[in-house]
C-alpha cells in the first residue's frame, strides 16, 4: 500500500439534500404501489429517484476522510466547470465517484476529460464506463463471450412490440440506469397488459428503450471485485435476501427494497455476508464474475450482480464499475459490507481502490523514488 502522500482530487456527484429527506418520510401510496393493473397505479415519481445515483455529503465526506488520512484531498464537484478546475489543479491522480447528470455517457464524461488532461484516475476507463450503462449492449458483450445473462428484448417503442418474442414472467428496466431506477414491484410482468403498462412507464418517464428481460427468480448474489490484471480480488459474496421483503411483494431488489423499506431508521436484514453457499456454487460464481471483470475490462474495483436461473446456473444481471459505497454499516451499502466481511474496514477501502490505481499507472514507484 502506497503511504506517501499523493495530491488527490475527489471528483463527486452531490446528491440534493432534499432527497436525502423524502429518502426517510413517509413514501407516497404510488411510490411503492403493489399493483401494476393499470398504467395509471403505476409509480411515478422522477422526482424521488432523479438523483439516486448521486451520492451524499456524508458519503462524500467519508470518502474525503479515508483519503485524507494518507493523501492530501481536494473536492472537486463534477459539474460544467470540473474541465477547468482540474486543468488548473492538476493533481497527481482523481479518486472518481461522478456518476455524472446528462445522457447515456454521463459517467464516462469525467474520466474522459481525465484522459484528455493526461492525469492519472482511480477506475474503470470511459468504455467501460460507458457500456456497462448500456444494459443491452453489456448483455451482447457477454453473450457473444459465452457468458450466460437472462434473454432480452429491446424496445423503444410500444410498435415494436407486435414483432417481439416475449415469454413471461419478465421484467421491464430502463436501459440507462442504476440504483433500481425504474425498477419498481410492477416492473415484473406476467401477462401482455402488465407490459405495455410497465413500458409506457419506463419509456415515459426515463424518456429511453426499455429492456424486456426474461426473469429469472433463483437466488440472487452481488460480488464486489478488488485489483486488476492477475490480482483481481473476488471478497466475500453477499446474497440478497428477499424473504426479509414485505409479505406478497415480488422477489426483486426494486427501488422500494433499496431506498424505502430499507432505510437507516429501521435496516432491512435483507443481505447474508459471506452467503451461506456450497463451496462449488462460491467458485462458479466468482469465476463468472472474473470472467466477466476482464471481459469488460474493468480497473479497480466494480461490484457484479448475479442471479441464479431455474437450472441454478449463476447470470450475469449488470455490472456496476462504480459501486455505491455508504459508509455506514446500517445503511446496508454492498461493496463496504463485503470488504468489511474480508477484513478492510471503509477507509482502508477506499485506501485500496487508490492505491491500485497509483499502482497501474506507477504512481506508487515513482513517488518512492523521489
Ligand atoms: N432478469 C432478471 N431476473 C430476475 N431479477 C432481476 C432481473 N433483472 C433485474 N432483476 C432484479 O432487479 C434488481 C435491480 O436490477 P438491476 O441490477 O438491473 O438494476 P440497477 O438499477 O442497475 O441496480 P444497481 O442498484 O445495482 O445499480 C436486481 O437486483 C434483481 O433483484
Ligand atoms: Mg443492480
Amino acid at each position: 500500500m502506497i503511504n506517501l502522500p499523493l495530491n488527490v482530487a475527489l471528483v463527486y456527484n452531490q446528491k440534493k439534500e432534499d432527497l436525502k429527506e423524502e429518502k426517510n418520510s413517509e413514501p407516497s401510496e404510488q411510490s411503492y404501489n403493489l399493483s401494476s393493473e393499470k398504467f395509471s397505479e403505476t409509480p411515478v415519481n422522477t422526482s424521488a429517484d432523479i438523483y439516486a445515483e448521486w451520492d451524499t455529503f456524508e458519503t462524500i465526506d467519508a470518502v474525503r476522510q479515508a483519503l485524507a488520512e494518507i493523501h492530501n484531498v481536494t473536492m472537486i464537484e463534477a459539474d460544467e466547470y470540473a474541465y477547468h478546475k482540474l486543468q488548473q489543479l492538476k493533481p497527481d491522480i482523481v479518486f472518481n465517484i461522478a456518476e455524472g447528470l446528462n445522457g447515456v455517457s454521463r459517467e464516462a464524461q469525467i474520466p474522459a476529460i481525465l484522459e484528455l488532461l493526461q492525469i492519472p484516475y482511480t477506475g474503470s476507463d470511459p468504455l467501460t464506463l460507458g457500456l456497462c450503462l448500456d444494459k443491452a449492449r453489456t448483455k451482447e458483450i457477454l453473450t457473444y463471450n459465452g457468458i450466460p445473462t437472462p434473454s432480452f428484448v429491446l424496445i423503444s417503442k410500444l410498435s415494436e412490440l407486435a414483432g417481439a418474442s416475449v415469454r413471461f414472467p419478465s421484467i421491464v428496466k430502463p436501459q440507462h440506469e442504476g440504483s433500481s431506477k425504474g425498477i419498481y414491484n410492477a416492473s415484473i410482468v406476467r401477462n401482455w397488459d402488465e407490459l405495455v403498462a410497465q413500458l409506457k412507464f419506463v419509456l415515459e418517464t426515463y424518456n429511453q428503450p426499455a429492456l424486456v428481460e426474461q426473469f429469472i427468480e433463483g437466488r440472487e448474489f452481488t460480488v464486489a471485485l478488488l485489483g486488476n490484471g492477475s490480482d483481481v480480488r473476488v471478497l466475500p459474496i453477499v446474497e440478497i435476501k428477499f424473504d426479509s421483503l414485505p409479505q406478497n411483494v415480488n422477489p426483486i431488489y426494486s427501488y422500494e427494497a433499496k431506498w424505502i423499506w430499507d432505510n437507516s431508521e429501521s435496516p432491512l436484514d435483507i443481505f447474508e455476508c459471506p452467503a451461506s453457499i456450497s463451496p462449488a456454487l462460491q467458485t462458479e460464481i466468482e469465476d463468472v464474475c472474473l470472467k466477466t471483470y476482464k471481459v469488460m475490462r474493468c480497473r479497480d474495483w466494480c461490484r457484479i450482480d448475479v442471479r441464479l436461473d431455474a437450472d441454478g446456473k449463476p447470470n450475469i444481471l449488470e455490472l456496476n464499475p462504480l459501486p455505491g459505497i455508504l459508509p455506514k454499516p446500517e445503511d446496508n451499502s454492498c461493496f463496504p459490507k463485503a470488504a468489511r466481511s474480508a477484513g478492510l474496514n471503509y477507509n482502508q477501502l477506499m485506501q485500496q481502490v487508490l492505491h491500485n490505481a497509483a499502482e497501474r499507472y506507477g504512481l506508487s514507484n515513482n513517488k518512492t523514488d523521489n
